[in-house]
């Protein structure tokens, strides 16, 4: 059996917290913004500048509106000021969604489907860019997840952190077309079934004008605030009856061990139903705490039945103060509302990928204790940059792997991956001690918590979105980083470093692109491609040049210094290992390369 909650965890969560005085005016005066829920095949999206007020309090400082992002669409009523609608997504379903970034000045965007799996091109992440002052992007993907909670956020190379801080994130609600569990459980949006967005947000002050503020996007955020869905301390009427919560940690850096009760001090049981791809295997497991982490889904359904006319309280550690660690009240209503729904004893069993012997494993290790790694103070993945033309792992399509990440870092972090759902297999501590399994990592995971120390194993399948080598990284790889925003995007770093926590992948579908005779410059060709034993350049080259071999790694295979020649040169490629290659010709007129797949 499990843990209930992991004692260990919260040793991280409260060995962080920072307790600054702050004034408080009388809170929960604010209904919850309730996002619009948008059900349609195509959707249209706009990222704006807008300005909100994320107090609406009497007497506090905050009352004032800020600047923001939002998403916004001409589908559903009035403008977001803060994050964006709520997408439905169904499952088999052809989804098109048609985003204009209306942002100003140089503030290129992506738009990520957060835990979704869909081809690379669709994805959203740092190469499928779309230029502010009206540029478009319009993926378009069968639905293929099973019910769950996705999100969408932006995702641009070193600007995730300032664009999500700033207001671009969104939840999505994936229903299957069948879905026995689904229809028992509570399911009325905005009802009985509400979106909570969890997010650490930083303010600073003017020093012109001490009663303005603006959002901190910089390195050091002060004046710390917890808001649920975009709104500090708001309150919510709920039905007495079992009410579903969709939570998301959309933070931008921190974890939130979440509880609910009539005060801080008293937890009240609740059932967790599901994770970050679905429902949990087997049953909901009772608890009386979660803890939330950067990026991830937590599904839980509370019984307010026993609480009609009363008030109850989601509280958390928020680093804040103690009264802020209430940050959302809850106030039960006389009477229920059609239908209730239920809890189940028993949810539907997972099929967990079977590994053995077999299977192909991959180790990643989170680096960065402020004296190694390639830039000091940098943390990273296996002492790697991303680099935006270089792929860090091909992965065959078909293929179960299991992955082992190992925090060699003394701070915690959420390791996240693209296109695929994971099963946890295993948790050991620094000593190599297997750790019991928090319930935060039962079921189907797209993103992980992992304390310093920590060795986790994880299994998984890339059953799709195979493409031909050689790869084009604009459209054909998924990214997988940290969560924590400024360690994805290396913002801590000494200087024009890109993302610190974060490399790629792609998927091979064990194919190459046919690409017979490539120009390699001055009229020089390059072929066959893929080849397998000889490469033949040929052209004319009135003068001596010299002819190259790279692996993707950037190591020298080959070197060959050509005299002049006029016709065909065969250059022996069989004793390299099969894979890409990078043949680089120089001559007088300059450098050329071309990539080469060798089988
Ligand atoms: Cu939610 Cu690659 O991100
Ligand atoms: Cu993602
Ligand atoms: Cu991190």
């Amino acid at each position: 059996m499990e843990k209930l909650y992991n004692s260990r965890m919260w040793l991280i969560v409260f060995a962080s917290m920072v307790f600054r005085p702050s004034l408080y005016a009388q809170p929960f005066q604010q209904p919850m913004q309730v996002p619009q829920l948008i059900d349609a095949a195509t959707v249209n999206l706009t990222m704006d500048v807008e300005y909100h007020n994320f107090s609406g309090i009497t007497g506090d400082s905050l009352n004032v509106n800020i600047k923001t992002f939002a998403y916004n669409s001409p589908q559903a009523l009035g403008t977001n000021t803060y994050l964006g609608p709520t997408l439905r997504w169904l499952e088999g379903r052809h989804q098109t969604i048609n985003i204009t970034n209306n942002l100003p000045g140089s503030d290129t965007s992506t738009v990520h489907w957060h835990g979704a799996h869909i081809p690379a091109w669709t994805d959203g992440g740092p190469h499928q860019k779309i230029n502010p002052q009206g540029g478009t992007f319009s993926p378009d993907f069968e639905v293929l997840d099973s019910a769950c909670t996705l999100w969408y956020h932006p995702h641009g190379l070193d600007e995730t952190y300032v664009q999500v801080q700033m207001g671009l994130a969104g939840t999505i609600v994936v229903n299957e077309a069948s879905d026995a569990l689904g229809a028992l459980l509570p399911h009325t949006y905005g009802q009985d079934d509400f979106p909570i967005i969890i997010q650490d947000i930083f303010f600073q002050r003017s020093t012109i004008n001490p009663d303005s503020f603006s959002i901190d996007t910089g390195k050091v955020g002060l004046g710390r605030r917890v808001i649920v869905n975009g709104n500090i301390r708001p309150y919510l009427d709920v039905p007495p009856q079992n009410v579903r919560f969709r939570i998301l940690n959309g933070s931008t850096r921190l974890p939130y061990p979440l509880w609910i009760g009539p005060n801080k001090n008293q937890h009240l049981p609740f059932k967790l139903t599901g994770s970050d791809g679905g429902y949990l295997p087997d049953s909901a497991r009772t608890v009386t705490t979660i803890l939330t982490a950067p990026g991830t889904r937590n599904e839980i359904v509370f019984d307010f039945s026993a609480y009609a006319g009363q008030t109850l309280y989601m509280t958390t550690v928020s680093g804040e103060s103690a009264q802020d660690s209430l940050i959302l009240q809850f106030r039960v209503g006389a009477l229920p509302t059609a239908p209730l729904g239920i809890v189940p004893a028993t949810f539907p069993a997972h099929d967990v990928y079977p590994y053995g012997a077999f299977t192909k494993t991959r180790t990643k290790k989170l680096l960065g204790n402020s004296a190694n790694g390639p830039h000091p103070g940098l943390f990273n993945i296996n002492n790697l940059q991303f680099v935006p033309e270089t792929i860090n792992d091909t992965i065959n399509l078909g293929d179960t792997e299991v992955w082992t990440i190992e925090n060699r870092t003394n701070k915690p972090h959420p390791f996240h991956i693209h296109d695929i759902q994971f099963y946890v297999i295993d948790v050991k501590d620094t000593n190599g001690v297997t750790q019991p399994m928090p319930v935060e990592y039962l079921g189907r995971k797209d993103d992980i918590w992992i304390l310093p120390g920590d060795v986790v194993r994880f299994v998984t399948k890339f059953d799709d979105f195979g493409s031909p080598m050689p790869f084009e990284v604009a459209t054909e790889t998924y990214m997988y980083h940290c969560h924590i925003l400024p360690h994805e995007d290396g913002m801590y770093a000494a200087s024009n470093v890109h993302a610190g926590m974060m490399l790629q992948f792609a998927v091979w579908d064990g194919t190459v692109r046919i690409d017979d005779a490539q120009e390699i410059g001055e009229g020089m060709q390059l072929y066959p491609n893929p080849a397998h034993d000889v490469l033949h350049l040929r052209g004319e080259s009135r003068i001596p040049s010299e002819l190259r071999i790279y692996d993707i790694q950037g190591r020298m295979l080959h070197k060959e210094a050509l005299s002049a020649f006029n016709g065909d040169v065969p250059i022996p490629v069989a004793d390299l290992a099969v894979g890409m290659i990078l043949v680089e010709w120089s001559s007088a007129k300059g450098t050329f390369t071309r990539k080469i797949v060798l089988r």
